[in-house]
């Protein structure tokens, strides 16, 4: 695949180090460049919020790091390194033997991850026996552990249920539960919160944070809303069609976003101190065809401060004022253009200390 790469030096001592992943997807329309020259380092103990509208890449970029890609008609390039160790290039049979140990995932939907007419027992021990070769008993009391630690109330009786019989937020907590089954290091939440309702996705999100403390985890947080990384990744990284488009540590990015996108992504979450029926505003056009990419600023199309230069070449990654920032545009935004484009310079980053029990 073509070309230009955020590439950054590996620092040595990260859990992950992506650089320059690209993965392709060839189609009868040619190839869909998915993630197209991602580079980024995780250390452990830490949340790097991945964000950007439907189709951005989101998840095919935590796929491809796990290696969880089709066998065929895939084109997976770059390197991606844990605890130091390539993984490209590995065998799906390598690559298996790391799924649940070193990395697990949380799919963006827990109901097709959960069989429908298999118990919640069942679906926990089976993987406890079969990696961690636990035996009927030992697999049970790891199972009630794995279900106490995600706060849900009465596991003995859940172990028993289907899926079905569980709201929600009991159906994510115990896909969480599954996925940390085997002890991962790194764990991939995908919209891990997109179907709940906002009282229960601040005890999902606070659960993450409280297991990724206690097993001195690293977490990659995929979203497409903003609003829910604020308060919940140390990091964040806003990806448009393929790319990073901009990443800063979570304040700076918030009081210093430079990009138009990150700008446009931010006005179209809803805000606590805006008036009741005030309309949100909307990011104009659709998301770039990834099988056909044109020369220049992949979000040019839609973006208010085009100009030629952005149509006949694409920004390269440049840093901002702050440590760690860095953004891809020809013409940054300033504090009065994103005052006009948002509303509001400074988005407070407030705390959160909801308490993450089922129904608090
Ligand atoms: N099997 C496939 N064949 C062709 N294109 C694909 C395939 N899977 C994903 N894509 C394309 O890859 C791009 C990235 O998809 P991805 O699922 O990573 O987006 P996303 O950011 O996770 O979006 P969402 O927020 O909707 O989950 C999209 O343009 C999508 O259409
Ligand atoms: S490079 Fe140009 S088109 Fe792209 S975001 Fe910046 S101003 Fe907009
Ligand atoms: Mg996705």
């Amino acid at each position: 695949m073509a070309a230009d790469s955020d590439t950054k030096p590996p620092t040595g001592a990260c859990l992950l180090e992506v650089e320059d992943l690209r993965t392709g997807i060839v189609t009868d329309r040619g190839v869909v460049r998915a993630v197209d020259g991602v580079s980024f380092t995780l250390e452990r103990g830490r949340t790097v919020g991945i964000v950007g509208e439907s189709g951005a890449g989101k998840t095919m970029l935590a796929r491809s790091i796990m290696g969880l890609l089709p066998t065929t008609d895939v084109i997976r390039e770059g390197s991606v390194r844990l605890d130091g160790d390539e993984i490209i290039g590995r065998s799906h049979k390598e690559m298996r033997s790391l799924w649940g140990t070193e990395m697990s995932m949380v799919p963006q939907d827990p109901m097709t991850s959960l069989n429908p007419v298999r118990r919640i027992g069942a679906q926990i021990m089976e993987p406890l026996r079969l990696r961690l070769g636990l035996d009927r008993r030992e697999a049970k009391a790891t199972a009630l552990a794995l279900l106490d630690s995600v706060r849900i109330p009465d596991p003995e009786k859940r172990l028993r249920e289907y899926p079905h019989q569980l709201s929600g937020g009991m159906r994510q907590r115990v896909v969480i539960a599954a996925a940390l089954a085997s002890g991962p290091r790194l764990l991939f939440a995908d919209e891990p919160t997109t179907a709940l309702d906002v009282t229960v996705q601040a005890q999902i999100l606070n659960l993450l944070k409280r297991i990724r403390e206690e097993r001195d985890m690293a977490i990659m947080l995929v979203t497409h809303d903003l609003g829910v990384v604020a308060n919940h990744a140390d990091e964040i990284i806003v990806m448009y069609a393929g790319r990073v488009v901009e990443r800063a540590p979570t304040k700076v990015l918030f009081t210093e976003m430079r990009m138009p996108y990150t700008a446009a992504l931010l006005a179209s979450i809803p805000r606590l101190d805006t008036p009741v029926h005030t309309k949100l505003e909307v990011i104009q056009g659709r998301p770039a065809d990834l099988a056909t990419l044109a020369t220049g600023c992949r979000f040019a199309p839609r973006c208010q401060f085009a100009d030629q230069q952005c149509l006949d070449s694409e920004p390269p990654l440049s840093p901002g004022t702050s440590e760690g920032h860095e953004f891809r545009c020809w013409h940054p935004l300033d504090p009065p253009k994103l005052s006009r484009t948002t509303g509001a310079v400074a988005v407070a980053v407030t705390s959160t200390n909801h308490d993450d029990r089922q129904g608090a």
